[in-house]
């Protein structure tokens, strides 16, 4: 039996309570992240669902009607698709959903904001690498007791440093204990970027 409401995913289980959510860019897919996941955190349980949405056969997590202009409506259902396979998936393989860490990278670093801030009970923590403002939530999500950490590239021709920054207020608003670093970089993630990551996930 596979967790309902169902996607195409790969659960690795790990040594620790923690999992880790990983959400691939445009694109990508369930194997993409894996050894990302690892790199992290070699004991995290690593969950991976494929993105539903297709963009020219590139699977995503939403539908966008340019680049960086979302689809709002289609956007929210999968959110909230997402979050309850997330729950769904908890209980079938007996993950503790109180530790649950996204990280999101571009498509899937924005999925992972929108849940923050239309679930934020599903999250504990949030990883984002090259992450946008999804949406501006109708009410403001409680993330008083959320870690979240945000690689930014600051040659980034698909996200301007002004609207990661826009991200962090927004995060920061709700309570969330926001990181925020930039690397010499554009839209692809980079070794610093992980290796910081990695850091502020152990400390
Ligand atoms: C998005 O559609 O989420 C952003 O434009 C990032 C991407 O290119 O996937």
């Amino acid at each position: 039996m596979r967790p309902q409401p169902d996607f195409i995913h790969e659960f690795v289980p790990g040594k620790s309570e923690r999992t880790l959510l990983l959400l691939h860019g445009t694109g990508g897919n369930e194997r993409d992240l894996i050894p990302l996941g690892h790199e992290l955190d070699p004991n995290a349980a690593l969950l991976s669902p494929r993105g539903k949405v297709l963009e020219n056969r590139m699977p995503r997590f939403f539908r966008r009607l340019a680049e960086g202009v979302f689809d709002l409506e289609d956007l929210k259902n999968r959110t909230h698709e997402l979050a309850d396979f997330v729950a769904a998936a908890a209980k079938h393989y007996k993950i503790d959903i109180k530790h649950i860490i996204a990280v999101g990278y571009s498509n899937g670093a924005n999925i992972a904001a929108s849940l923050l801030l239309l679930r934020p009970e599903i999250l504990s923590a949030a990883i984002l690498f090259r992450a946008m403002v999804p949406l501006i939530p109708e009410t403001e999500p409680d993330l008083d007791s959320v870690r979240v950490w945000i690689g930014a590239g600051s040659n980034d021709p698909i996200v301007p440093a002004s609207e990661t920054k826009e991200l962090a207020e927004l995060l920061r608003g709700a309570g969330a204990n926001v990181t925020i670093r930039f690397f010499q970089a554009g839209h692809d993630l980079t070794q610093q970027d992980v290796e910081a990551a990695r850091k502020w996930l152990k400390g």
